[in-house]
């Protein structure tokens, strides 16, 4: 059993490749030291806007805020790596005009213990924000440790991700709780959460996190609706684009539900329940559902006693934060979810009469950071007329002890290992529990397989005698 309990964050110094370094900066900007401190600082290349250095800063830099200020004055560029540990900063706003962190080419490992390269955060025990407010692109994982005092990104314009093979080159955004935590989870702007989260590339932790308030009424210049405490969708201004809150749509709604004909995003849950719709056809606009926090109360989308529904439409749905649950009654809907390619939490197929799960052709990664509640990412159970689990791009399921598993279905996965090798050979560097059959990793029932071709042959040996 693996436990998958804080992610072991990396202290190891970061390094560039040097002749990448050498092609990017004119020699008079490249900072070879590395570890900045008060002894070197004048050898810092000041005037450059574009940087290249492995940059460490730490307690033996003996540094203060008003010293990094003026030196980091015109940096907007920095190709290489940035590690800060051990100091007293309350933020990195001396970096506050940098505009992009560049890394040298990052190995194609979504091991999410190892990024390579990037920004790293750790031990820095006053920190409450990044506050690099002018940083808008970069390739580089990002590493953060967070303390008590840590309560919001404040990188309201990183957007750019740049990666170019989506399906390769995965940046890591993570970040974990440190020492003692308060409840004061860290937030995420609605903006911040839309460039994340909706970046085909980027792979967020998942933690306890909460939505930042937000003043404006329009996320990006759209219009965005909040949704009070047990508001109705009777009472749901016009012509919202996003919409913030846990929208309940029940019987007598039916007539409201055009007003979500252009909403994109949706900050939280969405509930469809006890109605007399027969279709859910005005999500079209629909691509992005994402809820934090109470992931264990409801799904984040949920269609649930609608007698007379007959289908649902979402044609743009690209990514679910939470849980998604396919159960009893729901089989026919099952094919709307073809064009889904993440899931950020959870997603159970229990107790239906499927035959066949070929309906999840695109999705990639199923992925919950699930460290409390040790729950699986992908729970396939208790289907018993499941023949095949097709799931051909999958490339990345993570989250809880057994972060997939296949569970008191038809028979035969438990008793081929064909079945479970075919599941496990499509996923990247998948650990050795990824699926679990019926409690067993795919290693054993190819085990099992074996003696029981031992035994026949054995018989065999004996019957020709
Ligand atoms: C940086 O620029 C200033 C003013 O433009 C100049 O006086 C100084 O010599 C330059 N320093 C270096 C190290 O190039
Ligand atoms: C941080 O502050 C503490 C307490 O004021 C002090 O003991 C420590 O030396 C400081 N560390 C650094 C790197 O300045
Ligand atoms: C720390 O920096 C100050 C000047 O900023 C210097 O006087 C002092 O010697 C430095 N201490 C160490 C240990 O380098
Ligand atoms: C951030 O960018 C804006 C707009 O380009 C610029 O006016 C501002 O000076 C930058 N901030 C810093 C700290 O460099
Ligand atoms: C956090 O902030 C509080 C109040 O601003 C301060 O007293 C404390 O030293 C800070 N650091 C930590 C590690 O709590
Ligand atoms: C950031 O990325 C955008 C889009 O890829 C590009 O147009 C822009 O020049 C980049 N800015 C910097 C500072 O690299
Ligand atoms: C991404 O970065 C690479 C190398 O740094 C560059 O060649 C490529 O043009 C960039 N792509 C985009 C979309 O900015
Ligand atoms: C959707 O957007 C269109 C075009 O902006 C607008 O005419 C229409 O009123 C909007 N409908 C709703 C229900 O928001
Ligand atoms: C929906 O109906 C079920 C029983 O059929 C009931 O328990 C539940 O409270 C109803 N929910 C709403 C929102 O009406
Ligand atoms: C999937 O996306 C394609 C292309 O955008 C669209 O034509 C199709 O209707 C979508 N399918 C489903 C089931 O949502
Ligand atoms: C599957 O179950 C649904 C109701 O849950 C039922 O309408 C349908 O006929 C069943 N299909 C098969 C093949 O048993
Ligand atoms: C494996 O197959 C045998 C018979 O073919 C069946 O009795 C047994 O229940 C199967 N194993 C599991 C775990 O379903």
């Amino acid at each position: 059993m693996i436990h998958f309990l804080l992610i072991p964050f990396f202290y190891s110094i970061q390094c560039s490749d040097e002749n990448w370094l050498q092609k990017k900066c004119e020699p008079s900007c490249i900072f070879q030291q590395g570890t900045l401190d008060s002894n070197n600082l004048n050898l810092f290349p000041k005037n450059c806007s574009s940087i290249c250095a492995d940059l460490v800063i730490d307690a033996d830099s003996n540094l203060t805020e008003n010293e990094l200020i003026p030196t980091f004055k015109n940096v907007k560029i920095i190709f290489g790596t940035i590690i800060i540990s051990r100091t007293n900063l309350t933020s990195l706003k001396f970096l506050a005009g940098l505009e992009s962190l560049e890394c040298d080419d990052i190995a194609s490992d979504p091991d999410l213990n190892n990024p390579k390269n990037g920004l790293k955060l750790y031990k820095n025990f006053e920190m409450t924000e990044i506050g690099m407010i002018n940083w808008t692109n970069t390739s580089c994982s990002v590493q953060i440790e967070m303390y008590a005092n840590f309560s919001n990104f404040n990188v309201p314009n990183l957007k750019n991700f740049n990666s170019s093979d989506p399906s390769k080159h995965e940046i890591y955004i993570q970040y974990d709780y440190f020492g003692i935590i308060s409840q004061n989870y860290v937030c995420f702007s609605l903006e911040e959460t839309s460039n994340f989260y909706g970046a085909e590339n980027v792979v967020m932790s998942y933690q306890n996190q909460k939505y930042c308030d937000h003043l404006s009424s329009t996320v990006f210049g759209e219009k965005l609706c909040k949704i009070p405490e047990n508001e109705n969708i009777k009472n749901l201004e016009e012509n919202c684009q996003r919409i913030f809150g846990i929208l309940k749509i029940g019987p007598g709604d039916e007539n409201f539900v055009y007003k979500l004909k252009n909403v994109t995003w949706i900050y939280g849950k969405l509930i469809i329940e006890n109605t007399t719709l027969t279709s859910i056809d005005f999500l079209n606009n629909l691509e992005f559902v994402i809820s934090f926090n109470e992931q264990c109360e409801t799904s984040s989308l949920q269609f649930s006693h609608n007698k007379n529904l007959m289908e649902i439409r979402l044609p743009n749905l690209k990514r679910i934060f939470g849980i998604l649950k396919i159960g009893p009654g729901d089989e026919k809907f099952v094919y709307k979810l073809k064009n889904v390619t993440w899931i950020y939490g959870q997603l159970i197929v229990e107790n239906t009469n499927l035959t066949s799960i070929n309906f999840l052709n695109n999705l990639g990664f199923v992925i919950s950071f699930d460290n409390y509640w040790k729950r699986s990412s992908l729970q396939i159970l208790q289907n018993k007329n499941l023949m095949e689990i097709k799931l051909p791009n999958l490339k990345k399921v993570l989250g809880g002890y057994n972060p997939f598993v296949i569970t008191g279905n038809n028979g035969n996965f438990a008793n081929f290992s064909k079945i479970c090798s075919e599941i496990r050979h499509v996923l990247y560097k998948a650990p050795s529990n990824v699926p679990y059959v019926d409690r067993q990793t795919c290693e054993a029932i190819q085990k099992k397989n074996m003696e029981r071709v031992q035994i026949l042959e054995i018989l065999k040996v004996f019957r020709n005698r």
